[in-house]
């Protein structure tokens, strides 16, 4: 084998230890098994998943994959253990496991979520860049999306593993998180690869509205169509999903989607009321987001939305729009 080859087997051991344990260890199914169906986890949607769990040991997975033939050396390399001066020891410990695969279904890296939150711990540990893992490339939930992202012409996307996992169990599975990381370009590219239409579901509080705000640029600058649906505070669509019942979500997702020129002025008028600056301020703002579309056809509808939402004279926009432009430059 190959060095790469060699990553996606270990890779591949990890996530059917991880599964293994879950299953059919006592801990892993009073303690793992639990914890998801305790947060509404189906039988189907943990298998779907490929959902795991680690032992509160610090050599479970060394051991286990030593006597399997894998050398300490790739699973180094394979971002499953950590090597500090003497010590050796697996990244992953006590913990419920989500794989993140490639598009085609490798597991490629971890997540491994906490189970009691504990302000000392950091809530998500994440496998390290690897030779096969790039997280700037890679969309948490691809691969059990793809096919539906293809035929909805749409894509969700949402903050994170669980998000994903709750929403495919509502029945919506045209879905990927970014994961850990803010949006990128790349990221964009790949989700454009089956659709042309966004819909950003961001969490409910301050720092998802930054994200959807900066995902939104991001998002017309790849080309895409974006809407935004923003959850109550304190909600993420995990939460909400199970909150309000598969239907009555979905309705809810159908019901609040806005086109990025309705939320962002909505937004922004909301906070600004009617002092006139601050208007000027979030139509310079709109009209920014605007200016990052490739399509200049796009461009001018958009244009005429604004127009029509803000009651502005559209010869005004585009002559704010140049002067946009030729600024950012
Ligand atoms: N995240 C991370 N490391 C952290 C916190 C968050 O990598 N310490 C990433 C995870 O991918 C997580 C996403 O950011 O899924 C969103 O974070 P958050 O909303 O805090 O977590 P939830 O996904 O809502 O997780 P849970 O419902 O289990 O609390
Ligand atoms: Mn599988
Ligand atoms: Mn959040
Ligand atoms: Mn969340
Ligand atoms: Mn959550």
């Amino acid at each position: 084998y190959n060095e790469r080859e060699s990553l996606y087997i270990v890779l591949n051991f990890a996530s059917d230890y991880f599964k293994d344990l879950l299953h059919n260890h006592p801990q892993g199914k009073s303690i793992g098994l639990s914890y998801f169906k305790e947060r509404g986890f189906s039988n189907a949607t943990i298998d779907k998943f490929d959902l795991g769990y680690t032992l509160d040991q610090w050599d479970g997975l060394i051991k286990a994959a030593k006597t399997a033939g894998h050398s300490e050396e790739l699973l180094e390399k394979a971002g499953l253990i950590i090597k500090k001066e003497d010590k050796t020891y697996d990244r992953f410990r006590n913990r419920v496991i989500f794989p993140i695969h490639s598009i085609s279904g490798k597991p490629i890296a971890f997540g491994a979520r906490i189970l009691i939150n504990d302000k000392k711990q950091p809530k998500y540990i994440n496998s390290p860049e690897t030779d096969v893992y790039h997280k700037s490339e890679v969309l948490y939930g691809i691969a059990q999306a793809k096919k539906s992202i293809r035929d909805e012409e749409n894509c969700f996307l949402v903050e994170g593993y669980t998000d994903v996992i709750s929403l495919h169990q509502s029945g919506v599975e045209n879905v990927v998180a970014s994961s850990g990381t803010s949006l990128t370009t790349q990221q964009i590219k790949l989700i454009g690869r089956y659709a042309q239409n966004v819909t950003v579901l961001f969490d409910g509080d301050a720092a998802g509205l930054k994200a959807a705000m900066r995902g939104i640029d991001l998002i017309l600058e790849g080309g895409l169509n974006v809407k935004v649906v923003i959850f109550p505070d304190g909600e993420d669509p995990d939460s909400y999903s199970r909150k309000m019942g598969d239907e009555a979500f979905k309705s809810f997702l159908e019901d609040n989607a806005k086109d990025f020129i309705r939320f962002k002025s909505d937004l922004l008028l909301e906070e600004t009321k009617q002092d006139p600056i601050k208007k000027a301020e979030t139509i310079q703002d709109i009209v920014r987001s605007i200016s990052k579309i490739p399509d200049p056809v796009k461009r001018a509808i958009y244009i005429k939305e604004c127009s029509d939402i803000l009651e502005i004279d559209e010869a005004l926009l585009i002559a704010e729009q140049n002067k946009v432009v030729l600024r950012d430059k």
